[in-house]
């Protein structure tokens, strides 16, 4: 289904809540531009590790966020829970942050019918003014079995009780920073998907989404 008018979505909520699917899905149903945030910050802790810099340093994850190399979003090493970690780290630096904010907005002002954009703090801080703001999350046991899966899928060496601490660590980190913090934006709509699968997540996203294009408020006020 495509839409006559522009529609700007903010998904937020924790890491492997399951934002990303639902964002993809949310995109490819309105026929809107598909911008996974995190990749971004993922970009730039990658190209710290590869380079042998401190991810915990400001000033030089600054600097690697000025000049990033957006083919570095395609790399599959993006997805490893170390690239992970390290873009935990280098989001919590205002530098980075503001490094990377013209880039998001610009994405969801020039795409044509509008975009979808998923991260931490697209309905706070990026898209403040977005149509729809969709808050996902899921109990953190929930998130780390689908994410020890996915690596498991992808052939990856790992242990579920290393991925529960690290999404136990990433919650913590991301929402303990002073810069943009993970957290609801007051409009936001919360979808806990700790007992759906996507189908049913998809299906509860569009009924907020369909309301506020009947003409609700897709928000809450
Ligand atoms: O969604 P993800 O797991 O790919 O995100 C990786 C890290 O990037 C996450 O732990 C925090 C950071 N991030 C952020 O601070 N702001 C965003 N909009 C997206 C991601």
């Amino acid at each position: 289904m495509t839409q006559d008018r522009r529609l700007v979505i903010a998904i937020d909520g924790p890491a492997a809540a399951g934002k990303g699917t639902l964002a993809r899905r949310i995109a490819e149903n309105y026929g809107l531009a598909f911008l996974d945030t995190g990749a971004l910050y993922r970009a730039v802790g990658l190209a710290m590790l590869r380079s042998g810099l401190d991810p915990d340093d400001p000033e030089a994850a600054a600097r690697v966020a000025r000049g990033l190399d957006l083919e570095l979003l395609e790399d599959p090493e993006l997805r490893t829970l170390k690239a992970g970690d390290a873009a935990s780290r280098v989001a919590r630096h205002a530098g980075v942050r503001a490094a990377l904010l013209e880039f998001q907005r610009d994405f969801a002002r020039n795409a044509p019918g509008g975009a979808v954009l998923d991260g931490r703090d697209i309905g706070t801080v990026v898209l403040p003014d977005a149509d729809v703001k969709l808050f996902v999350t899921a109990s953190a046991q929930v998130r780390a079995e689908r994410r020890y899966r996915e690596l498991k899928e992808q052939g990856r060496d790992v242990s579920f009780e290393d991925v529960l601490a690290m999404v136990k660590e990433r919650d913590a980190r991301d929402a303990a920073r002073t810069e943009a913090p993970m957290k609801p934006a007051p409009d936001a709509h919360l979808l806990d998907t700790s007992e759906m699968d996507i189908c049913a997540a998809f299906r509860a996203a569009r009924r907020i989404i369909d309301a506020h294009l009947a003409g609700g408020t897709g928000g809450r006020g």
